[in-house]
């Protein structure tokens, strides 16, 4: 059985394959080889236009649906009520599924009010459309908003988590709060490839650059998503469980975070604390 992390209630895998930029026959493919290498998670989402293809590569695989976890999510023009079950009956049209195991807000859109987006989330829920319920590129404020709010367990955040980056706060908040955190661009988009620090770190367990990085996020119960458009990484990708980090390489680590560490750019609310 896969390598999981349990938050209210849900047992989501330690390590998935992401998604975005894969489209077609090539996502389609990954998909299946992932799957088949014993991957037993796949992130996708409606703005990645790759819901039918994801779809796909899982029923070639063959593997039991109740064996995979599937994660999906509203993009943040769709945050109105209406919207957001507009898109996600859409997306598991395209998936030919009749639930996804986590459906998460993909980002907060401060221009509706959480309350109606939270609502609409919690009753994708109770209408079955979705095992789980979480958000993403929540904030510390907005986490402990969206549980207020919330009548139905949260059970993760997925957030721009890698080592150039310090998420401390955020992480610590999902966690008081029950929920668990999915690390995106977990290797920082490649970058992390060169870097001599995880090379080093990496040498003396026989692995490499991005194996020492996603084993250093799932040592923390941290969820990893990496994204491959090449098979041969996704074994790479996948192998972090045959080896532990030390204290000293942990915090060898955690000190290569830097105060403009974030990759990705978010125009809605950019106070993260
Ligand atoms: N919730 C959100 O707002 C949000 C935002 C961003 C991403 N995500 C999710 O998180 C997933 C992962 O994040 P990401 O796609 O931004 O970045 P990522 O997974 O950190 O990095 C992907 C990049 O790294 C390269 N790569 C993959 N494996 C490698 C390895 N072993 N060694 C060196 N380079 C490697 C890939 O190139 P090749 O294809 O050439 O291997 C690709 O260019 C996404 O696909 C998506 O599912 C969510």
């Amino acid at each position: 059985m896969a390598q999981a992390v349990e938050a209210n209630g849900a047992r989501i895998p330690l390590v998935g394959l992401g998604t975005w930029e894969l489209r077609g026959r090539s996502c389609a493919r990954m998909v299946e080889e992932a799957l088949e290498l014993g991957y037993r998670h796949i992130d996708t989402a409606a703005m990645y236009g790759n819901d039918a293809a994801v779809g796909e590569g899982l029923r070639a695989a063959g593997v039991p649906r109740d064996e995979v976890f599937i994660t999906t999510k509203v993009w943040s023009s769709d945050l109105r009520a209406r919207d957001f079950e507009r898109s996600t009956r859409d997306s598991l049209a395209k998936l030919k599924l009749p639930s996804v195991d986590l459906l998460l807000i993909h980002w907060p859109n401060p221009s509706i009010p959480l309350k109606e987006t939270i609502g609409a989330l919690c009753k994708t829920k109770r209408d079955g459309l979705a095992r789980h319920i979480g958000v993403s590129n929540f904030t510390v404020a907005l986490v402990e908003e969206a549980v207020k709010l919330a009548n139905e367990p949260l059970v993760n955040n997925q957030i721009e988590c890698h080592p150039y980056l310090d998420q401390g706060k955020v992480i610590a908040t999902c966690r008081k709060r029950g929920l668990s955190v999915t690390a995106y661009s977990p290797i920082a988009r490649g970058r992390v490839e060169g870097d001599a620090v995880l090379s080093r770190i990496g040498k003396a367990h026989g692995k490499t650059a991005a194996q020492v990085c996603l084993r250093y996020l799932v040592q923390q119960d941290i969820v990893v998503i990496p994204r491959t458009s090449r098979p041969q990484r996704l074994k790479e990708n996948f192998d972090v469980f045959d080896f532990k980090l030390s204290p000293a390489e942990m915090k060898a680590i955690a000190a290569l975070a830097h105060p403009r560490g974030r990759i990705v750019e978010w125009s809605g609310t950019p106070d993260w604390d």
